[in-house]
């Protein structure tokens, strides 16, 4: 190539808006948005969350309400997660399994009001209703993998009893998509998919969940279930296991520190890849914006655009409603 003269031109592709348009390589669309819920046990309420703006923890009516409205702005796919009853929490995590707790009964009523125009997604993992905070049981300080499975799979069950599409557990113990699969189908639950968190490292972007779910382990962390940050190798076994087990989609969380994992997962899989882009993600744009550091907007747009473009097929964020509300990505 002649320096001064050009053959090759890559500029021409940027032109104008609409040859940028119709030359992208990465399209978003609402259908690959999944907004997060925080489910409390009762009828109504609203709280909000103080580390993530705009995100409340809701009510069985106001959580029908909210997702109503989210409907008509494209959002058809929820993840729901639910918080514990006072009192309830044991060292087990015993009040997981229950027909009558904020989850089952979010789903009741969401399937009743909206039913097969909304997918609704169960987070099952039982930190939110132990007492120590741990994501599986608890012995001489240690957490448990076998004991743990059943545990998980009543949760699962009893999700999918309610009326769940897809279960999700976010635990990281080894085995529980296979014990989760056969408990699922032993209930008669053959057609409820699972999307697993397969990749799902330990993580300091977290943090404002634990406060929103109020589920941080009350000592410890979670590094000998969570992966290890350093290490992307790792997700490719992660996810021929989960596969082998019978996952229908696959996790990768958080997003954007694993961007490159995403991209793995991608190549190494056929199911769908799903990232989760958390509350820290989430709440640091927040902050910024806040300040007016960042444009929330543009930022937003990129960050999801960046996550659809290393291999995503399907987003998590708690951004959703504001990108399409506010016009970020289009509708
Ligand atoms: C619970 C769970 C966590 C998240 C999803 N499920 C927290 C954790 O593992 O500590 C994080 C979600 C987020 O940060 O948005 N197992
Ligand atoms: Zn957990």
């Amino acid at each position: 190539m002649n320096a001064q003269h050009p053959i090759q031109r890559p500029r021409r592709l940027r032109r104008t808006p609409w040859l940028r348009e119709i030359v992208a390589e990465t399209r978003l669309h609402p259908s690959q948005l999944i907004q997060p819920h925080f489910c409390l046990p009762k009828e109504s309420g609203r709280e909000p969350i103080a580390s993530m703006p705009g995100i409340e923890r809701l009510g069985i009516r106001d959580l029908i309400e909210t997702v109503g409205e989210d409907m008509k702005l494209g959002i058809r796919t929820v993840l729901l997660f639910g918080l514990a009853e006072d009192g309830c929490k044991d060292s087990t995590g015993s009040a997981s399994g229950d027909a009558d707790s904020a989850v089952t009964n979010a789903v009741r009523a969401l399937k009743e009001e909206f039913g097969r125009d909304l997918m609704v997604m169960t987070d099952v993992c039982i930190c939110a209703y132990t007492d120590h905070g741990h994501c599986g049981v608890l012995e001489d300080g240690d957490v448990k993998n076998d004991p743990s499975l059943p545990l998980l799979t009543s949760m699962a069950v009893a999700h999918a009893d309610a009326g769940a599409d897809i279960v999700a557990p976010s635990d990281m113990m080894d085995g529980r998509i296979a014990a989760l699969r056969e408990g699922l189908d032993a209930a008669g639950h053959e057609e409820i998919g699972i999307l697993s968190y397969a990749v799902k490292y330990a993580s300091a972007w977290y943090g404002p969940f634990r406060d929103a779910a109020d589920s941080a382990p009350g000592h410890g962390d979670r590094k000998s279930y969570q992966m290890d940050p350093r290490n992307a190798r790792e997700a490719s076994r992660e996810t021929a296991l989960d596969e082998a087990e019978g996952a229908d989609m696959l996790m990768v969380k958080p997003a954007l520190s694993y961007l490159d994992v995403i991209a793995r997962m991608r190549a190494e899989t056929h199911l769908p890849v799903v990232a989760y882009n958390v509350s820290g993600e989430f709440s640091a744009v927040k902050a910024a914006a806040e300040k007016g550091w960042l444009d929330e907007g543009a930022v937003v747009y990129e960050t999801l655009t960046s996550i659809a473009r290393a291999g995503a097929d399907l987003i998590i964020t708690y951004h959703a409603r504001e990108a399409l509300r506010e016009g970020w990505i289009k509708k």
